[in-house]
């Protein structure tokens, strides 16, 4: 919350006092947002609940709070409409407090103390020994940005890399190399050397299905714990699994707290197996060991082993639950996976809520829709092979780099490290498209679009960055104090110093609905603000007075986005 919003929140609930309206059942209740028109106002305050609270009509309590917030040193006019009051800010106070906290790095511009709240973040977590496809990008740079906002936000974030190297599809994996690989070429290209075998497991599959029964032998024969083949193939294709996909994580600049794996709950899910069963619910199926999830309204019974006593993905899931909150005691536990995994989290929680387990009420599925590309026939699918080939990440992120590198030779050859530049714009072009939307939705692939540097792109933010700190470069004279400018000198900017403003909101929103769209939209929005204001204000070589006011507003527009772009993973070069 900013000094002004905290100001006027209490003004609003010391006048509630007045009305006999309790101020801690109040507290909650005042949010004040930024108005859908800003010609109505500054932030808006809904009267819905607290009218309930008083006993009155929502209009009713809206008139008599407006009425009664006279104003003061900052707060200007208080209006009602409808079930709405619309409050405006002084213009010299807008100024003032935006700019000050921006410059000292306050919150909600700058990272808040830990507040006490834990959040695991469950991202990427890529099946090993396969390559790392486009969905998975999704979750990596949707989770990578939901840690980012999270720390901002105070909480204390594990990032955690569930990655998939157990169970069946992996016994496939190792089935395959087995009968065709050897290690020698394994070594050359492992991601696609893997990938290959895997194509040709899943043809032969088809025709053999022995093969299958093969697989599940050696995936009893991993999962005995005996120190045998199986396992020392485990832990090569691991290995060479995790070597690979550094590359992508390192160039999307994505970390990991935890590395913990399906195969890391191996020796955790008989304690967890024993827990369902102690708690009741667990039921025989032919064998298998089930949970029904019917009066939940969810048809499917959750699998949690076969009847050839080998584990599922969810039994691991269930373990590394019970994992999670004896280890980091987590408010929130995030799945960041795309949609057509809902039945799974679904039965995931089901079978926690059935077992009255507290910690059941922690698992958020966070989904997210596919990634299209177009066909020749100008079509949107799926992304998916290209004539049949994987599209790996890394030749993905290559192919973004290449295609700007050619754009700076062409306007603007000269530009030191281009090398450098183009990396980092090429990889938020990709970034920026896929946090652009509402993350339910899908993402549209289209070079044009995500690399076009006037529409709403990556790349089009960081230019508002380099612009300017461009401008500060220009000046010879350094930024000054915000304590030792004219505020007044300011009111032209309102509309960058509103939105600005919001910075705050955005934040918290995306944090609480797993929402990074609520970032990258305000960052289009003050980029497009400050652009415009520039357009009609000089900054260099205006009357001191003026210089240094607008000097502050500059410096404060390119802190913000370069922490705005911050927060989403991607990097804010001084010069494109
Ligand atoms: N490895 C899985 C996949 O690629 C995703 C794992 C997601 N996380 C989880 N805790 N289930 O489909």
């Amino acid at each position: 919350m900013t000094d002004l919003h905290s100001h006027l929140r209490d003004r609003i609930l010391t006048t509630l006092a007045g009305l006999g309206i309790d101020r801690a059942a109040a507290e909650p209740m005042v949010r004040l947002d930024p108005p859908k028109n800003r010609d109505h106002g500054d932030v808006a305050l809904g009267a819905f609940q607290l009218a309930k609270l008083a006993g009155k009509a929502p209009p009713a309590l809206a008139t008599e709070l407006a009425a009664m917030i006279t104003s003061d040193a900052i707060v200007e006019s208080a209006a009602a409409a409808g079930p709405f009051v619309n409050f405006r800010f002084r213009r010299e106070a807008l100024a003032r407090e935006v700019l000050t906290a921006i410059q000292s790095d306050a919150v909600p511009y700058g990272k808040a103390n830990q507040h006490g709240q834990t959040v695991c973040i469950d991202f990427s977590s890529p099946n090993i020994a396969k390559p790392f496809h486009i969905g998975h990008m999704r979750s990596t740079v949707i989770g990578n940005a939901l840690c980012r906002i999270h720390r901002h936000q105070g909480a204390t974030v594990h990032g955690i890399n569930h990655l998939g190297d157990w169970g069946m599809p992996f016994a496939k994996m190792m089935t395959a190399y087995m009968r065709w690989g050897n290690e020698a070429e394994l070594h050359k290209s492992p991601m696609r050397y893997m990938f290959d075998l895997y194509k040709r497991y899943s043809v032969e599959a088809k025709q053999n299905p022995a093969l299958d029964d093969e697989a599940a032998k050696h995936f009893q024969a991993l999962e005995s714990g005996a120190d045998n083949q199986e396992r020392r193939m485990w832990q090569l294709l691991r290995d060479e699994s995790l070597k690979a996909f550094q590359g992508p994580y390192a160039r999307l600049g994505v970390t990991f707290d935890h590395i913990t794996g399906e195969s890391f709950f191996e020796d955790k899910m008989e304690a967890a197996m024993a827990r369902v069963s102690a708690s009741g619910v667990l039921e025989d199926s032919e064998g298998a060991q089930v949970v029904w999830l019917k009066e939940l309204g969810i048809k499917e019974p959750c699998l949690l082993r076969k009847s050839d006593g080998t584990t599922l993905y969810h039994t691991r899931d269930l373990a590394a639950a019970f994992y999670r909150e004896t280890t980091f005691h987590p408010d929130r536990i995030l799945y960041v996976v795309g949609a057509e995994q809902k039945l799974h989290f679904d039965q995931l929680k089901g079978v926690l809520t059935k077992m009255k387990e507290p910690i059941a009420k922690a698992v958020e599925h966070v989904p997210f829709g596919l990634v299209l590309s177009k066909t020749d026939e100008g079509k949107w699918e799926k992304f998916a092979s290209r004539s049949g080939n994987a599209v790996f990440l890394d030749e993905i992120l290559d192919e973004a780099v290449a295609k700007v590198r050619s754009i700076i030779r062409e306007k603007n050859p000269d530009l030191p490290n281009a090398d450098e530049v183009a990396e980092q714009i090429g990889v938020s072009a990709i970034i920026f498209n896929d946090l652009k939307n509402s993350r339910i939705k899908d993402v549209k692939f289209d070079w044009e679009s995500m690399l076009n540097f006037d529409g709403e792109t990556g790349p089009y933010v960081q230019f508002a960055c380099a612009r300017l700190s461009s401008i500060l470069r220009k000046v010879e004279v350094s930024v000054p104090d915000s304590d030792q400018i004219d505020f007044s000198l300011l009111a032209d900017a309102e509309r960058v110093l509103l939105t600005m403003m919001d910075f705050g909101t955005a934040v918290q929103r995306a944090a609480e609905q797993s929402e990074p769209s609520h970032v990258t939209g305000h960052m289009i929005a003050l980029a497009g603000e400050i652009h415009s204001y520039l357009r009609e204000h000089y900054v260099v070589g205006e009357a001191p007075a003026i210089q240094n006011a607008r000097l502050v507003l500059v410096d404060a527009a390119r802190r913000l986005l370069t922490t705005g772009l911050g927060l989403l993973g991607i990097a804010a070069p001084e010069r494109m």
